[in-house]
């Protein structure tokens, strides 16, 4: 069904996200995008709905969410979490071609989704279909993931490039830059963008920061293995890399890059 393989895909990938998602955080984004009592919104690419369950919060008895995602894993473990809670639901499939019915939600959310996507337009352009005429469509990823340390090892910036390059088509580290292209391309109007810091280190990062990126290297490992032409490299690379995540005088950032825009009339 999928066009390409997720590449963080993993049998720890759900408990991943979970312990990522910071819930205030998410419920004050939601919020300044208009999430409110009653209206029924689509988180697309949601995981576990970790961020489907905010959702279902601030929309309240009166409104719905559906939480959409490729994977059955995820889903599965996304409705043991979500037991008993009855405003939102989990639906199988890919952004693409989601089966939703379309022009059926007042808020279409897509986050952290669209870097992992060998044609993102297109998936923007879908997932539009499905907000309201006069809904809301909000598209959230990161600027720069992985890439921004002072000071950088040069070895490390060496290799980091040629990872990129291999990952081109399922990782883009750049596709925040590029959101509010996409949604101007599928026709949104009244476009707004924000640009808020995610990743910030200056010095070490805490001790739930370095095993998500050691989880994360570990999952690409494989991919890495190929593009660096060897164990030993990647291995290398994987604790230099860990190494300035750790280091106290070295400073590390990504930006999550918010836009907004409504379907027209
Ligand atoms: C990094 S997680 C993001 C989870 C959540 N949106 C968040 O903000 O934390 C990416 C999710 O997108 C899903 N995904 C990847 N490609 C997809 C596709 N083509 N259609 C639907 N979901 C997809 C993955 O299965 C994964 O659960």
């Amino acid at each position: 069904m999928t066009m390409t393989e997720y590449i963080m895909e993993s049998p720890d990938e759900g408990l991943r996200l979970e312990k990522k998602t910071d819930d205030e955080f998410t419920r004050r984004l939601l919020a300044a995008v208009g999430t409110r009592a009653g209206m029924c919104v689509l988180d697309a690419g949601a995981g576990t709905g970790a961020v489907a369950r905010v959702m279902s919060d601030l929309v309240g008895v009166s409104g719905s969410v559906t939480a959409l995602d490729i994977s059955k894993t995820r889903l599965a473990e996304g409705k043991r979490r979500a037991e008993g809670v009855r405003n939102l639901v989990f639906h199988h499939g890919d952004v693409i071609h989601s089966g939703l019915e379309q022009g059926a939600f007042d808020l279409v959310w897509c986050r952290f989704v669209l870097e992992y996507l060998p044609n993102p337009q297109l998936a923007v352009t879908e997932l539009v279909k499905l907000a309201k005429p006069g809904g809301k469509v909000v598209l959230a990823d990161l600027d720069g993931n992985a890439l921004f340390h002072y000071p950088m090892r040069s070895r490390v910036a060496q290799d980091l490039d040629v990872l990129m390059s291999a990952l081109q088509g399922s990782f883009d580290p750049y596709v925040g830059r590029k959101l509010y292209h996409f949604a101007h391309n599928a026709g949104l109007k009244e476009i707004r963008a924000h640009v808020i810091p995610y990743h910030l280190y200056p010095g070490a990062a805490s001790s739930d920061h370095l095993e998500n990126w050691r989880q994360k290297l570990k999952t690409v490992a494989p991919k890495g293995i190929e593009a660096l032409g060897s164990v030993e490299r990647y291995e290398s690379f994987a604790e230099s890399f860990m190494d300035m995540l750790a280091a106290s005088d070295t400073f590390y950032y990504s930006v999550l890059i918010l836009v907004e825009g409504l379907r027209p009339l």
